[in-house]
């Protein structure tokens, strides 16, 4: 297994980058894939684009722009992977596995949907009045992209933390009915400036249209650091650090120190026409040199597009297809050919297929049968192996009720090893045959520690 930390974000195509994404996305992933041991995947995220924007060349306007801001901003992709969820076929088709175990009471409960109907409410209409099918299933196809790299931390905003506990909710659910495909994402939100405020005040977006362009040429971003709302406090009186933008902005480029000189002149009454200076100079000294870089990017599109189709490529290759085989298998989208027929008509299926790098490995299990007799069986196998094989039953139930008891008394043995003894005897009392008692245990052990009840 691979012992690197997966780190993995993506960003809407929906719009240009602006402060609010870099501080809350980009600058923090890419510190993040400098620490060794991470693995990081940073992708532009098209399909969720879709889900607002119906005008073509904005999307793609906008993944020119994002896939220019993340290389300007120092991303180099030979070392992380980078690439375009619409490039990653998979991604689709993971979705789709997903929306099936995915509750669909999880989904009326994402804040995006239930914002959208509470509108409608107010508003008069019918709940789901122009609500699309792609918002609802907005949460689906986020934890496919997180899931198909099982990524571990997933950097987001605060406003995105409900979505990574709903990829893991549906993850724990995959993996239950499944076995055990998929690590379970956690958010990071930074806890310093997770986000953002914009121009207005609120949170910096693009859908409150409040938003300061993380490449604005100088002269704009100045234009519009000025047009930052503030209270009308006169240059000596006192300010409020609290819920001011211009604070929380400075604080998001600036150190402890400068921080804590802006919190002082705050209380001594810098003016704020003298504080929006300051807090030009901070962002710009640190946006300058990575705009220079991304209006070089920006030139030639063409190599842009060649590495994000090398990206992807490279991703399918090692990651994205063996995943997507070992799922579709895992489901029952499997070859028919590979089928044996037992006893009476009941199919034995070939052990998984595992991907070297899926968490998944094939579990025991217990398979129930009827054979010729008319009686019923079952087995716990391991892959090939037949670890216990019952004697015949008159009804399903009581074979059912067999299993139980042996997963019950199982439960105990991880608590108590002399268990294994007693479930030993009693399995050879009642069940005949049976194979070597530690096979049997840890078979057993395997299965329970694997979450099943
Ligand atoms: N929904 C995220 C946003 O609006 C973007 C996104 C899509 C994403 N898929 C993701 C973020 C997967 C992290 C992981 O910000």
């Amino acid at each position: 297994m691979n012992p690197s930390t997966r780190v993995l974000t993506g960003i809407t195509t929906s719009g240009s980058p602006h402060l609010g994404n870099y501080v809350g996305a980009i600058r923090p992933a890419l510190a993040a894939s400098r620490t060794p041991g991470v693995e990081s995947f940073y992708f532009l995220a098209d399909y969720h684009a879709l889900v607002k924007v119906t005008e073509p060349a904005r999307v793609q306007r906008s993944t020119l722009e994002i896939a220019a801001a993340w290389l300007a901003c120092g991303l180099d992709p030979q070392r992380v992977w980078f690439y375009r969820q619409s490039d990653l076929p998979e991604i689709p088709e993971l979705t789709w596995l997903l929306t099936c175990v995915a509750g669909k009471g999880l989904l009326n409960r994402a804040h995006a949907y239930k914002a959208a109907v509470d509108r409608n409410r107010i508003g008069g209409e019918d709940d789901d009045t122009g609500i699309n099918a792609g918002l609802f299933l907005y949460p689906v196809l986020m934890a496919a992209d997180i899931l198909l790299f099982n990524a571990h931390k997933v950097p987001v905003g605060r406003d995105q933390v409900q979505h990574i506990e709903m990829a893991r909710d549906i993850a724990q659910r995959f993996n239950h009915l499944y076995g055990e495909h998929f690590t379970l994402p956690e958010a990071a939100v930074e806890q310093q400036v997770a986000t953002l405020p914009g121009l207005d005040g609120r949170k910096m977006s693009k859908s409150y249209d409040n938003t300061i362009p993380l490449f604005a040429p100088r002269e704009q971003l100045k234009k519009l650091i000025y047009a930052i709302v503030t209270d009308s406090r006169m240059p000596g009186e006192p300010k409020d650090i609290d819920g001011s933008s211009v604070f929380q902005l400075y604080q998001a480029f600036a150190s402890h120190e400068e921080t804590a000189a802006m919190r002082q002149a705050f209380a001594d009454g810098i003016g704020w026409g003298e504080a929006k200076q300051q807090l030009f100079e901070r962002i710009d000294g640190e946006i300058a040199p990575l705009r220079e870089h991304y209006e070089a990017l920006i030139a030639h599109p063409q190599r842009i597009e060649q590495q994000l189709r090398d990206g992807a490529q490279r991703l399918r290759t090692k990651y994205a297809t063996p995943l997507l085989h070992e799922l579709r298998a895992a489901v029952g989208l499997r070859d028919l050919g590979a089928i044996t027929i037992w006893g009476d008509g009941v199919v034995e299926l070939p052990a998984l297929q595992v991907s070297s790098y899926g968490k998944a490995t094939p579990l025991p299990q217990f398979k129930q049968y009827r054979e010729r007799d008319g009686k019923f069986y079952f087995k716990l196998v391991d892959g090939e192996r037949v670890l216990l094989q019952s004697s015949g039953f008159d009804s399903p139930r009581e074979a059912a009720q067999w299993i139980a008891r042996i997963k019950q008394e199982a439960t105990q043995l991880r608590h108590d090893a002399n268990v294994g003894i007693h479930l030993g005897d009693t399995l050879v009392g009642q069940m005949g045959e049976l194979a070597v008692l530690e096979d049997l245990v840890g078979a057993l052990t395997a299965l329970l520690a694997d979450g099943e009840p």
